[in-house]
Parts: structure tokens; C-alpha cells; sequence
């Protein structure tokens, strides 16, 4: 079970063209032709940022502009295993990135599929989670999964990939990447985490998502529970210097007991997997006193923190790592001395994913450059090429361990065409910078054209080449065809080559 927020489709887009982004931040409206403008966010189609799937316009009416078109990725029986959005992080890898990613099926996939399909979605090689958006498609609702992570590369990898569940072609209706300071979940050490949101609320508090502008990065601030306590306004609120940055916003409404008796939450309000996560719970006085308002925290009944001393300024605690399993329940107590009733104005929880890691950087070079020198690459050649291990590049197949290279590509037959040489630079790439690893490499039953690079004679673990079925000219280099223990078919096919005398 991974989370899914309910998302009311807002019919009306407010109006506030005062307010405008942070030029780092990318919206990115999957399936759109055009930019629009929502709510002084900027939004840009996805042509630049994905080379596969097709846009659909959804049949729903009325809807929010980011939620009336998709992009879908056909499975063509599988064939493709994952699909990737491609963000150049401008940060660079060294910033945390929030990314949220947004679903509304709206019956794309015909009567013959009326529920939305269930699929993975990826971040570089991590798994982050199951998407799974029947039941808030069913309310008529978007569904949106948000996380962080720190990217392993130039670009951040977001992809979506078929499970064992899925049963349509999977789709997206929009992705949003947004740089994050240094200072906020900095306990976490984004090498080895990701953060994948469970819940985060603005407590005693009944309108609708509290958003950008109130919080700069546009979290999602979700309601949670009403209050009987009249809210303050944020002039009336003094909080600062909390590292998260919550919005001053969520300090205007609380949940509170008038009398020293413990106050017990249900939440967050679902049914965890057993796992370590990140919670923060965040707290403002909001009277002006001399005695202090104090609390015992417990979390299903284990301390959590003591003699917390509450102030107008704000104060927040946070657990890096608190395991957590099925239902959970947050219990205030004033502490031992304290005469004056419990309060809590927001909180947020996350999963904590361990990282997937990355395929040694040379190779990544390497593969990249070998897939400029095809004219018609395979679609899911984008993201990391080994990671998630389920979801490799297809043809790709790679080391096991801490160091993870590649050793295998498998291009059978796939209707490849281009010159993988005399572009030597290219082959270049692929023998000298890299793919040392490389023991089999099957390029036959396609239709590349050039000569074979003497380069590939290089690869010291190269035990299988087989190039016939194309269309390849020249000779073959002696140090291919003379090289102890290598395999190597090069007809029929390739009329045009001249083949080394046996
Ligand atoms: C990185 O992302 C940009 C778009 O943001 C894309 O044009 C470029 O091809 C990507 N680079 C790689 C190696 O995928
Ligand atoms: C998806 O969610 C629905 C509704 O919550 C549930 O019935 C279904 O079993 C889930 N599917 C998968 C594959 O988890
Ligand atoms: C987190 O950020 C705050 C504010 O910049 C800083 O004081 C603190 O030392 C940082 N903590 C870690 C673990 O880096
Ligand atoms: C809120 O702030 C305003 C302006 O500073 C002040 O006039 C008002 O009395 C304050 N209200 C409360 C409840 O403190
Ligand atoms: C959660 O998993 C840990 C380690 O796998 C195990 O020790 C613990 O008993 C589990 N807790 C629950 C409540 O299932
Ligand atoms: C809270 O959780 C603890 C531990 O699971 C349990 O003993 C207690 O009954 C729960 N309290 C409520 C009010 O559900
Ligand atoms: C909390 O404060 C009370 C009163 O000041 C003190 O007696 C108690 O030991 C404190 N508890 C902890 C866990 O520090
Ligand atoms: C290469 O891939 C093709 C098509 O997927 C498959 O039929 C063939 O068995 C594979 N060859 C090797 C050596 O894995
Ligand atoms: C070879 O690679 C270079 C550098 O990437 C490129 O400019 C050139 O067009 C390529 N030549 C051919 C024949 O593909
Ligand atoms: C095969 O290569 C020859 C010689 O370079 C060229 O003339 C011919 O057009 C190529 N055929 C195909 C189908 O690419």
C-alpha cells in the first residue's frame, strides 16, 4: 500500500497572477501542445522531456487543465519495460528535489478498461511506488504521489513501468520537480534515502489544500480534523526559523483540548507497511504566557518526546528514522506540572525508500553514446540502464554487486538502423571510455550499416559478437576475427562485407 491523497478537481482556477514561480521549479503538463498559466504557475507541455508514448485528451469535462490531457505509454505485450521523463537538473545533483507526480485517468484506455490501470513509478533507480489510483478515480478524484530524492545524474529519471498488475497502458497527467534548500529534512542523508510522503496535515483545519503561494514550494498541506478553536490570522502568528520551513499558514488553526486531558490522534489516517519513516510534528503556542504549555508525545504508545515546551515562535520535532506498522495513533499529554491543554497545528510522515543506487557512470557514458549512433533506439532506453533491476534497458543485462556495469546487450533483432561505425568517436565511447564489463554482444537481425570498429577487439571480456543479418561493409579487423575464445558470427547477411580468410 503506498499513499494516495484525494485531490478535489477544482472547477474554477483562481485567478492570482501576482504571484510568480520560482524559475528553477518545472511543471511539466504530460500529453499538453501548449503552455498555460494556473494559479500564477507555469505550466510547460512534455515534448521536450519524454521521446515515448502518446498524448490523449481525456473525455471528462470541466477539468483542471493539468488533468484534461495524459501521456500513454503502449505495452506492445511488454515488450518496452519502462518509460521515462528526462529533467536536466539545473541545481545540480547535489540539491534535493521534491517531485510529485499527478494521475487522472478519465477512461482513456476505452469501455473495455473502465478502472484505471496499476503500474510502478521510478525515480533514476529507485522503485518508489505502486501507483494505484482506482479508488480516488472511482470518487472522481486526481490522485498525486509526492517524494524526494537527490539525483544521480545530470538529469533526474522519472519513469513509469509495467507490474505484474497491469492490466492497460499506463499513463501521467502531470510531473512537477521543484529544487529544495539544503536546511529542509536535512537529517535524512539523501545518498542512501528517498522520502515517499504518507501524509502531511494542517490540523483544525477544513478548507481546501494549503499550497504555493503560502508555502513556497508548494507542498501540499492536506485538511485534517476540525477545530473548535477560532483560527488566528498570520499576523497574529510569530513562527520562524524551523528548518522545514512549514507554511506560517498552518500555524493559524490547531487541534486543541481546553483542559489538561490527553489529546489522541488516529493518524496519519492509514494502514502503514511495516517500515522506518520520517515524522515531523510542528506546534505554536498561540497564547502569550508565563506558565508553559508542556507535552509528553507518545506514538502507539512508545515516548516520543518529553517536557516539550510549546512557544508563539514555533517548535518542531522530528524522528529520522521511527518504524511504524499498520494503524498508528499520536497521543499529546500535558506533561507532569503542566496544567494547561495539549496542541498540535501540523505534521507530515514519509517513508523512507533506500536507494536504488546507479550503474557505474562510464557505462552510462558509453550506452548513452552507442544510442546516439542508432537512428530508431529502443523507447525505454532512457533513465538508469541497469536500475531498477527488474526494469534494465532492454537488451541490457548487468553486474551484480556494489559495482554495477554492464555486460550484456542483447539488440537481436529489435529493427535497429544507423552506422555503429566509421563513427569511431562513437565506438570509441563503447570500447575504450567504457563497457569494459562488456562479455556478449549480439547486434544481429538488424539493419547497421558501416564497418566494424577493430576498437570492439579491445574489450578484454568480449566473448560473443554477432553482427550477421545487417548490413555491414568493409573488413572484418584482424583483431576481431583472430581473437582467442571470442565467438563470432558474421554471416549470412552482410553482403557487402569482406570476411577475414579462415
Ligand atoms: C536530459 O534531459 C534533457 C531534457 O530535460 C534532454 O534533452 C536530454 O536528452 C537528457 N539527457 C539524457 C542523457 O538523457
Ligand atoms: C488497487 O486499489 C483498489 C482499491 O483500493 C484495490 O481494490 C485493488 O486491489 C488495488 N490493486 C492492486 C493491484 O493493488
Ligand atoms: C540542517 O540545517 C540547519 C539550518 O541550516 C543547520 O543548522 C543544521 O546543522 C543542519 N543539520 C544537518 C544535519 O546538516
Ligand atoms: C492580531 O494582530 C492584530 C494586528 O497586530 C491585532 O490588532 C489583534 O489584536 C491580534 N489578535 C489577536 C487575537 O491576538
Ligand atoms: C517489522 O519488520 C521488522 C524487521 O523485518 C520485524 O522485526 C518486526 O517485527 C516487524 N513489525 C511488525 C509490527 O510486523
Ligand atoms: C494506541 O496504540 C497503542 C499501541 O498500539 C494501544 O495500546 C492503544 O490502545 C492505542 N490507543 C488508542 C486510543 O487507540
Ligand atoms: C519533565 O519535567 C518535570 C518537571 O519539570 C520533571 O520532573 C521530569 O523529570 C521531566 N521529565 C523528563 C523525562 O525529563
Ligand atoms: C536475445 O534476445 C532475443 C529476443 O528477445 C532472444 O530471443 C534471444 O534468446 C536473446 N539471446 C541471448 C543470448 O540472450
Ligand atoms: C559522429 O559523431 C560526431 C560527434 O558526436 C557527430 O558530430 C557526427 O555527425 C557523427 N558522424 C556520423 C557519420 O554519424
Ligand atoms: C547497404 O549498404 C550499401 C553499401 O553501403 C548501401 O548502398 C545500401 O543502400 C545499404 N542497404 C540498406 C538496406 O541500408
Amino acid at each position: 500500500m503506498i499513499a494516495a491523497f484525494l485531490f478535489i478537481l477544482s472547477l474554477f482556477s483562481a485567478l492570482s497572477p501576482s504571484h510568480s514561480q520560482r524559475p528553477t521549479d518545472i511543471r511539466i503538463d504530460c500529453g499538453a501542445t501548449e503552455k498555460s498559466t494556473i494559479d500564477g504557475i507555469e505550466w510547460l507541455p512534455d515534448t521536450g522531456y519524454i521521446s515515448s508514448g502518446t498524448p490523449k485528451n481525456v473525455m471528462t469535462k470541466d477539468l483542471l487543465q493539468t488533468l484534461a490531457t495524459v501521456r500513454t505509454f503502449p505495452l506492445k505485450n511488454n515488450l518496452f519495460k519502462k518509460f521515462c521523463y528526462e529533467i536536466q537538473v539545473v541545481l545540480g545533483r547535489t540539491t534535493k528535489y521534491m517531485v510529485r507526480t499527478t494521475y487522472f485517468y478519465g477512461g482513456i484506455g476505452g469501455d473495455s478498461n473502465p478502472r484505471p490501470p496499476v503500474f510502478d513509478q521510478i525515480v533514476d533507480g529507485t522503485l518508489w511506488a505502486v501507483v494505484n489510483t482506482t479508488e480516488d478515480y472511482m470518487n472522481g478524484n486526481s490522485a498525486y504521489y509526492e517524494g524526494i530524492f537527490k539525483p544521480t545524474g545530470k538529469n533526474l529519471s522519472v519513469c513509469l513501468a509495467a507490474n505484474t498488475f497491469t492490466d492497460s497502458d499506463p499513463f501521467i497527467s502531470s510531473l512537477e520537480v521543484v529544487p529544495l534548500w539544503d536546511q529542509l529534512y536535512n537529517s535524512t542523508d539523501f545518498n542512501t534515502y528517498a522520502l515517499s510522503l504518507v501524509a502531511r496535515h494542517s490540523f483544525g483545519f477544513s478548507g481546501s489544500i494549503i499550497k504555493y503561494p503560502d508555502d513556497q514550494f508548494d507542498r501540499y498541506w492536506e485538511p485534517f480534523g476540525e477545530s473548535n478553536s477560532p483560527s488566528l490570522s498570520s499576523e497574529n502568528v510569530s513562527v520562524s526559523g524551523i528548518w522545514n520551513v512549514p507554511p506560517v499558514r498552518v500555524f493559524t488553526t490547531r487541534l486543541a483540548k481546553e483542559q489538561p486531558e490527553p489529546l489522541v490522534l488516529m493518524w496519519p489516517p492509514a494502514s502503514l507497511p511495516n517500515s522506518t519513516y520520517y515524522i515531523a510534528l510542528y506546534f505554536a503556542d498561540d497564547r502569550v504566557s508565563t506558565s508553559s504549555r508542556m507535552l509528553d508525545i507518545t506514538i502507539n504508545g512508545i515516548t516520543y518526546y518529553n517536557n516539550l515546551s510549546l512557544t508563539p515562535t514555533g517548535v518542531v520535532v522530528f524522528a529520522s528514522q521511527w518504524p511504524l506498522s499498520g494503524l498508528t495513533n499520536l497521543t499529546l499529554t500535558p506533561s507532569t506540572g503542566s496544567n494547561i491543554g495539549p496542541l498540535i497545528n501540523a505534521g507530515e510522515v514519509f517513508q523512507m525508500l533506500t536507494v536504488g543506487g546507479k550503474t557505474l557512470a562510464r557505462d552510462v557514458v558509453a550506452i548513452e553514446s552507442l544510442k546516439q549512433s542508432f537512428h530508431n533506439p529502443p523507447v525505454d532506453w532512457n533513465g538508469d540502464p541497469c536500475l531498477p533491476r527488474q526494469y534494465s534497458w532492454t537488451g541490457v543485462t548487468c553486474s551484480e554487486g556494489p559495482r554495477i556495469r554492464i555486460v550484456t546487450l542483447n539488440l537481436t533483432g529489435m529493427g535497429l538502423s544507423g552506422l555503429i561505425s566509421p563513427n569511431i568517436s562513437k565506438m570509441t565511447a563503447l570500447t575504450t571510455i567504457s563497457l569494459k564489463g562488456l562479455e556478449i554482444l549480439h547486434l544481429e537481425d538488424n539493419r547497421l550499416g558501416g564497418q566494424i570498429a577493430s576498437l570492439l577487439g579491445n574489450l578484454k571480456n568480449l566473448r560473443e559478437l554477432f553482427v550477421y543479418n545487417n548490413n555491414l561493409t568493409g573488413q572484418v579487423p584482424s583483431n576481431i576475427a583472430g581473437k582467442p575464445g571470442l565467438n563470432l558470427r558474421v554471416t549470412p547477411g552482410n553482403p557487402f562485407l569482406i570476411l577475414p580468410q579462415s
